[in-house]
């Protein structure tokens, strides 16, 4: 069953890339929680309003040996709780694992009506989202869903980066791409040995002063996933859907998480996952527009009248380009307070 509406919002005159009808729903933070440990199942009903996205993780992080009692787990939170305002996705297991048809065909007919995404791991090329696309049809079809559950891919392998516009535009079901670096990482054969985030070692140094290659050089830490969040924003503007960085797994640095989610932020991602509740917060912030940033914004939509043509405002040229910049700034805030 695919959607049969028009996902494609009309093009007007300045305004900014369209993206597609379904998803505009706020997803700051993707929380995740594992539904098969019960102290995280519990909080579950108390965090609904408290986050855009509470995410059932089924894949990596949980033990071969519970990969049934969290399935199970995330039935019954689906067919418990009301969600509300907040988002219920799931995080379903790979393709090339034991586990994912079982969790398809359980959760499709169980609480597919409650499900909104299916985050699918490990995407290597369009083929994974047709064979999810596929299955999902016959699950809904088979169940009388009504609206389509839509697909969100994991971008974490090297085949998955070099295939990556078509796994974008593999299906009208394709919601956004997030950033999996410890997966990509490790496919990639980059010596690192974490979660996201940046590397102390990943740097360039001011030239030597004076040719003294022995005195006081300044450091400059560099953004290891610069490349793959541009390409990934890129891909996903084109098609119409959401970019992500994914998870930052140093809970305790609040600083740096902070300043990996800004780096993807202002390059255009639309938010990131939660690991732990104090990452909601610092995801809930960068992913907003600041108060001044949006008073700026409609101060030049303002003043620059129909949209065309140039001004200058506080000693800047402002023109049509730059008020179509101002014109995504301002939508996403409606969006939020909406
Ligand atoms: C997420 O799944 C990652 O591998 O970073
Ligand atoms: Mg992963």
């Amino acid at each position: 069953m695919r959607p049969a509406k028009d996902f494609f919002a009309p093009l007007a005159v300045g305004a900014p890339a369209p993206l597609r009808e379904i998803p505009a729903r706020p997803s700051r933070a993707i929380h995740f929680f594992d539904p098969g440990n019960p102290k995280m199942a519990a909080k579950v009903p108390d965090m609904v309003g408290t986050v855009d996205v509470l995410l059932g993780n089924l894949e990596d992080a949980v033990k071969a040996e519970n990969k049934e009692v969290s399935r199970e787990g995330l039935v019954k939170i689906g067919q418990d709780v009301d969600f509300g305002p907040t988002q219920f996705w799931t995080r379903i297991n790979s393709l090339d694992s034991p586990w994912v048809l079982d969790d398809l065909t359980t959760l499709v007919p169980a609480i597919g009506h409650k499900l909104d995404v299916i985050m699918v791991p490990k995407v290597q090329g369009a083929e994974d989202i047709h064979y999810v696309d596929r299955i999902l049809a016959q699950l809904e079809a088979k169940a009388g869903l009504d609206r389509p559950i839509l697909v969100h891919a994991i971008l974490e392998t090297a085949r998955g980066v070099a295939n990556i516009e078509e796994i974008c535009g593999a299906s009208p079901r394709m919601q956004g791409l997030s950033l999996g670096p410890a997966d990509l990482a490790a496919d990639r054969r980059m010596k690192t040995t974490r979660v996201g985030g940046g590397h102390p070692g990943y740097l360039v140094r001011q030239d030597p002063v004076d040719g003294d290659i022995e005195g006081p050089r300044t450091t400059y830490q560099q953004d290891l996933w610069h490349y793959t969040i541009a390409r990934m924003v890129d891909a996903c503007a084109m098609h119409g859907i959401y970019p992500y960085y994914g998870p930052f797994g140093d809970i305790a640095d609040v600083v740096a998480c902070e300043d990996q989610f800004r780096n993807a932020f202002l390059l255009g991602c639309v938010g990131a996952w939660s690991l732990h509740p104090k990452q909601i917060a610092i995801a809930n912030k960068v992913f907003s527009p600041s108060v001044e940033d949006v008073r700026h914004a409609r101060r030049v939509i303002a003043a620059m009248g129909d949209g065309t043509g140039a001004v200058m405002l506080d000693g800047k040229m402002e023109d049509d380009a730059s008020v179509k910049q101002c014109k995504v700034m301002v939508a996403l805030a409606e969006e939020l307070a909406a």
